[in-house]
């Protein structure tokens, strides 16, 4: 059975055409999801871990509990998790934190398809630190991160001690070989941090893959905004880490002259937290556990496939690494006469369809194509061929449009 009417803004569009392909940035929620938040605010709200009152613990448990929901579907433990008010403050977090124990002429080695949030927060460290930052060039046929030139820089440079990527390209759609590279990763003894939010819909186990910090945001996996997380399989780790901010409920002791800081994710949890949003995410990865054929991927494997057969034929357009064997339905049009935001805006004002062009956030990334930016088009799991079928038709009719 479909799944579309289980969301309200996709069933009942704010416009009409209306055709929502923007999922890459932020996915809708399932009235499941509306009607927890909601129902949190009416007859759940307190502040967490200070009082005892029955409603202050109700809540208490609450977040708790949906810290247990989100280490449960990556496979880490309870205490594995470190809720943040986005992925780009986890990255911020992560890079604050780590770089604290590099010294100078230590290396980071990021990817050239990284997003902006894991990027700048590095450059900045190095900046603070004197660090060295490496790129991982990637293939040109495939869109994908190229193994043999990491082995090759990992080799050569053993003051590498961070290794940074993404999971999956968020502007080309493209799949990176993530376990492969933290494999690499550890023989070398580098730390690993993966930026998951194109795939958080997708089962990921992180105890087996063995990675060091996972990053991930609701709002991608049909939650809400400002709340995102950082996840280890190695739950003392968080000890071990030098503080990112400060404040009350990530302090242990406060003394007149000193500080001792609280144990476990508390201690990157500073100030009272996104409680609802947690529980609109918990809500949201139940939803997620419930829908097998969704979850297990084939739903998008087979409404990628059908993309990638229309899209080859659409002329005029390429289509940037759309025979990329392991891609998410995620796609970036260039056309040489039509610009990124000329054709989004004609898309929304003729079709109703929602769209994003640009850089994407991915500014190093685009330069290395000689590209100003492009048209995107993202699906999930309410996405129909019927709707791939109308943005075809709709950027065929944009060559006429334009008078190209
Ligand atoms: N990172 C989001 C995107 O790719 C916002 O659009």
């Amino acid at each position: 059975m479909s799944i579309r009417s289980d969301f309200p803004l996709i069933v009942n569009p704010p416009y009409e055409p209306f055709c929502y392909a923007d999922n890459a940035a932020s996915t809708q929620q399932p009235r499941a999801v509306i009607e927890a938040m909601q129902d949190y605010a009416l007859h759940m709200h307190a502040n967490i871990h200070r009082s005892p009152y029955r409603l202050a613990e109700n809540a208490s448990h609450i977040y708790e509990n949906a810290r247990k929901t989100l280490a449960m579907r990556f496979n880490v433990p309870h205490q594995g998790v470190v809720f943040t008010s986005g992925a780009t403050s986890a990255l911020n977090m992560l890079a604050f934190s780590l770089s604290q124990e590099l010294k100078p002429g230590d290396g980071v080695l990021l990817s050239l398809l990284d997003h902006h949030s894991m990027i700048v927060p590095w450059q900045e460290a190095a900046k603070r630190h004197q660090l060295k930052i490496f790129w991982a060039p990637y293939d040109r046929e495939t869109g994908c991160i190229d193994l043999n030139a990491v082995k090759d820089i990992v080799q050569r440079h053993p003051e590498i001690k961070i290794m940074s990527i993404i999971a999956a390209s968020n502007a080309l759609g493209t799949r990176q070989p993530v376990e492969e590279l933290i494999y690499l990763a550890r023989s070398a003894n580098i730390k690993t941090i993966v930026d998951g939010c194109q795939i958080g819909l997708e089962p990921t186990d992180l105890q087996r893959m063995k990675v060091d910090f996972w990053v991930v945001t609701a709002h991608k996996m049909f939650g809400p905004t400002g709340i995102g997380a950082v996840m280890t399989p190695h739950e003392g780790i968080w000890d071990t880490l030098p503080v990112y901010q400060t404040g009350g409920g990530a302090i242990s002791m406060v003394h007149q002259n000193n500080t001792l800081f609280a144990h476990g994710p508390a201690r990157f949890e500073a100030g009272t937290p996104p409680i609802q949003a947690a529980y609109g995410w918990a809500t949201a990865i139940e939803y997620l556990n419930r829908h097998s054929f969704y979850r297990e991927n084939r739903y998008l494997r087979q409404l990628t496939d059908y993309a990638v057969e229309m899209f080859k034929n659409i002329s005029g357009y390429r289509v940037l690494f759309l025979d990329s064997n392991d891609r998410l339905p995620v796609f970036s049009f260039v056309h040489d006469r039509i610009h990124p935001h000329d054709l989004a805006t004609y898309l929304d004002h003729l079709y109703g369809i929602a769209s994003r062009a640009g850089h994407h956030c991915t500014m190093p990334l685009m330069e290395s194509l000689e590209l100003p930016g492009t048209l995107r088009l993202s699906f999930t799991w309410y996405n129909t061929k019927d709707e791939i079928n109308k943005c075809v038709k709709a950027l065929e009719q944009a060559t006429g449009f334009f008078n190209v």
